[in-house]
């Protein structure tokens, strides 16, 4: 792979990214606002490159904020080691199979600890610690304040096992920038941990990274299974150890070569009026509230260091396409690994942001055969966080088309036989329909969109020509017709 097994860090996977075309600059654009909505005109383009913000206003040059990092299949399939070349079908077939390899892997990848790193070439202690000497976004427009963890890695450990886990959980600077909120949903692995901490110590270590190879940021905003070293699976995505320092404070990691890195401690009462921010449902939805917020101990950086962010926002933003194919290939190895048989294809649609709309394609085997996919799918670790609506389709039916699967619906669901409602699953805070002060319950159905199993030789034929029909009217007109499929 060459190039690829060179990257290493942020700067490297930028300098390959810029070498292939696919980086943007943008001059002069200011933190508040101006780079959040020029990232989401990026998003909402056909084809939209990584964008890199330089020359911030109020900032020197050089600290630099960089957007849309995985927003095609060509970044994502470089970022995953899988090719520099791949299209979105491509990608697909690469990744197949892989989460499972790469999880099973993992342990073969134990960190690698190294004595210093680039990341300490600044060393500030909780005295100077000011998070707003770096161009911090204020994302969009109505967010209640600044956000410098959004496409971050917060590092947190198991207090008993000692397993590390990174998660991307929002950052939200505060106290003037001496502090930062860290927005850990409720059942999340890093929610665990700290609870952990607290129950034992009073007090919960975190590390938290705002620039790294963008590698990072998938692995710590994927449902990686419990137990399993993010940074490991990371590892067994590059084939490569990580290089981590420990924190000097905390003893916990931190990538060796992060762009900026923070650590300090959790305490049960030390919390901040958090958000609103604009989440990944399209919405403000989260509201404000107090939440877990840590004093700088120690803030580590490079020179003239870039941050990655990811804001979310109304689909598509900035890594709804990289969670769509994550989500994808994983639920899909999931299901597979479970023995169920039949099952062909699974796509996480970007406008239910990656979770709230599967489509599942089954080869239907057995009667029951599709509510089982479905009830399973909808439940599966991978999936069952804020997903709404499963949707299953016979194998003849691209699950990645939404005008193929809404047809399915359309034409294969009987709404009173076929919809069944799961109740009190695992849902969010963010959820827009979740009212105040109820815990983050949701409902969620699937739809049973194959064909009825009884029926299911006698179901009419889809009036659609047949591919050698197809085929051979496209080779007699090529002119006319030769780019249309
Ligand atoms: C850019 C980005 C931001 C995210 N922000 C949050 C957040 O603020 N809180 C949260 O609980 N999950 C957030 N997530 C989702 C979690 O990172 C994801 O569920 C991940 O699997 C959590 O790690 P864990 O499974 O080890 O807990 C975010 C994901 C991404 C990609």
């Amino acid at each position: 792979m060459g190039a690829l097994d060179d990257v290493d860090d942020l700067r490297g996977w930028l300098a390959l990214a810029e070498k292939l075309g696919e980086v943007r600059s943008i001059h002069g654009a200011h933190w508040d606002k101006e780079i959040g909505a020029a990232s989401e005109a990026n998003y909402k383009s056909a084809a939209p490159p990584a964008l890199v913000f330089d020359d911030i206003v109020g900032y020197p040059p050089g600290m630099r904020v960089l957007t849309a990092s995985m927003s095609n299949a060509r970044r994502l399939g470089m970022t995953l080691r899988l090719g520099t070349d791949l299209d979105d079908r491509a990608l697909i077939e690469a990744l197949r199979s892989k989460p499972g390899e790469w999880g099973a892997n993992a342990s073969r990848y134990t960190v690698n600890e190294v004595e210093t790193g680039p990341v300490k070439e600044h060393v500030i202690g909780p005295e100077n610690a000011d998070l707003l000497a770096f161009p911090v976004p204020q994302w969009h427009e109505a967010d209640g304040g600044r956000y410098i963890g959004t496409g971050c890695a917060v590092f947190t450990t198991d207090p008993e096992t000692g397993v590390l886990n990174a998660g991307a959980y929002r950052m939200q600077v505060q106290n003037g920038g001496r502090a930062a909120s860290v927005n850990i949903e409720a059942g999340k692995h890093g929610a665990a941990h700290v609870r952990e901490w607290f129950a034992r110590e009073g007090r919960a270590p975190v590390t938290a990274s705002f620039g790294h190879d963008p590698l990072l940021l998938v692995v710590a905003g994927t449902e990686v299974p419990a137990g399993v070293s993010e940074l490991e699976y990371a590892g067994a995505v590059r084939g490569r150890p990580v290089d981590v320092i420990r924190g000097e404070v905390t003893g916990l990691p931190l990538p060796a070569t992060a762009e900026i890195a923070v650590e300090g401690w959790l305490y049960p009462e030390r919390r901040e009026q958090e958000g609103p921010f604009g989440e990944w449902t399209g919405y403000y939805s989260g509201g404000t509230e107090p939440v877990l917020t840590m004093d700088i101990e120690r803030i580590y950086h490079r020179n003239d260091p870039v941050q990655l962010g990811a804001p979310p926002g109304k689909p598509p933003h900035d890594y709804s396409y990289m969670r769509s194919v994550m989500k994808s290939a994983m639920i899909q190895d999931a299901l597979i690994q479970s023995g169920l048989p039949g099952v062909e294809g699974v796509w996480a649609h970007e406008a239910g942001g990656g979770r709230q709309l599967l489509a599942v394609a089954v080869q239907q085997r057995y009667a029951g055969h599709a509510r089982q996919v479905g009830y399973l799918a909808a439940q599966m670790p991978a999936a069952a966080y804020m997903n709404k609506f499963v949707v299953v389709v016979d194998a003849d039916v691209n699950p990645r088309s939404l005008n193929d699967v809404v047809w399915a619906m359309c034409t294969r669901t009987d709404p009173a036989e076929d919809i069944e409602t799961m109740r009190q699953t695992w849902g969010s805070r963010v959820d827009p329909l979740r009212e105040q002060g109820v815990p983050p319950f949701n409902t969620r159905a699937v739809i049973d969109a194959c064909r009825p199993w009884t029926r299911l030789e006698a179901f009419p034929r889809v009036a659609e020509a047949s591919e050698e029909l197809l085929d051979r009217v496209t080779r007699r007109w090529p002119d006319v017709l030769g780019g249309m499929r």
